[in-house]
């Protein structure tokens, strides 16, 4: 089984890349922004409980978002594999992640950084909130204010997941296709090692 944590700062491009490696390596995606997305859009009551949060750029509390990811798993337990894209983002998350997978008879296989440079990743938000009709996209504050949760709240997994052997990082600029290339080259190097 493969299981892969897509990493990286608001914008990084892990939705963009999941979409790709869910079809090559027969992965279920899971993305907990979109997710949320799905409920407010729906006005669900978990939609109703997530939006101030995400519309001011803060993080979701931790037992909404981590209930919402196992159901999520769950539902599809006879999967070949996952990729988690934006979940863990704190190490309360990080530790019911690794203690939920645990329980299933899963386990972690890695966690995969993109990285790029702040001036990069506000360009590409401002430039996406043209369109997206993401609030979180639209106000420069509010983009920041993600920077902010993603420096106190979620790079702390950085040397969580460095201390058990399982951070790798790529660079996230570039052409899409270039890091799509390098991500298929060390996602398979990983299941070489496994
Ligand atoms: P979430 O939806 O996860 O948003 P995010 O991580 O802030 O950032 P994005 O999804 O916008 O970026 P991405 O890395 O997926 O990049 P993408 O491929 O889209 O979370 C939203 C909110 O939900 C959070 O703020 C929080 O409130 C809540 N939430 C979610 N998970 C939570 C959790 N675990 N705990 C608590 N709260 C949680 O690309 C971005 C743009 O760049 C696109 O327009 C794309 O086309 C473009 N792009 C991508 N790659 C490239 C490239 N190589 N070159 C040029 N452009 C590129
Ligand atoms: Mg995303």
């Amino acid at each position: 089984m493969l299981n892969i944590i897509l990493f990286g700062k608001p914008g990084a491009g892990k939705g963009t890349q999941a979409e790709y490696i869910k079809n090559t390596f027969n992965l279920i995606h899971i993305s907990t922004g979109d997710l949320f997305r799905k409920n407010i859009e729906k006005k669900t009551s978990l939609g109703l409980m997530a939006k101030s949060f995400i519309d001011n750029g803060e993080l979701v509390p931790d037992q909404i978002t981590i209930d919402m990811l196992k159901n999520e798993v769950i539902k599809n337990k006879k999967a070949n594999g996952f990729i988690f894209d934006g979940f863990p983002r704190t190490l309360s998350q990080a530790e019911v992640l690794d203690l939920f997978l645990k329980s299933l008879k899963m386990n972690l296989t890695a966690t995969i950084s993109l990285d790029v440079e702040d001036s990069v990743l506000e360009d590409r938000l401002i430039k996406r909130g043209k369109t997206s009709g993401r609030l979180d996209d639209q106000n420069i504050e509010k983009i920041r204010n993600r920077f902010e949760e993603y420096n106190k709240k979620t790079s702390p997994l950085i040397s969580y997941y460095k201390s058990l052997n399982k951070f790798h990082s790529i660079r996230g600029t570039g052409t899409i296709e270039d890091i799509r290339n390098e991500l298929n080259n060390l996602i398979n190097q990983l299941k070489l090692d496994d």
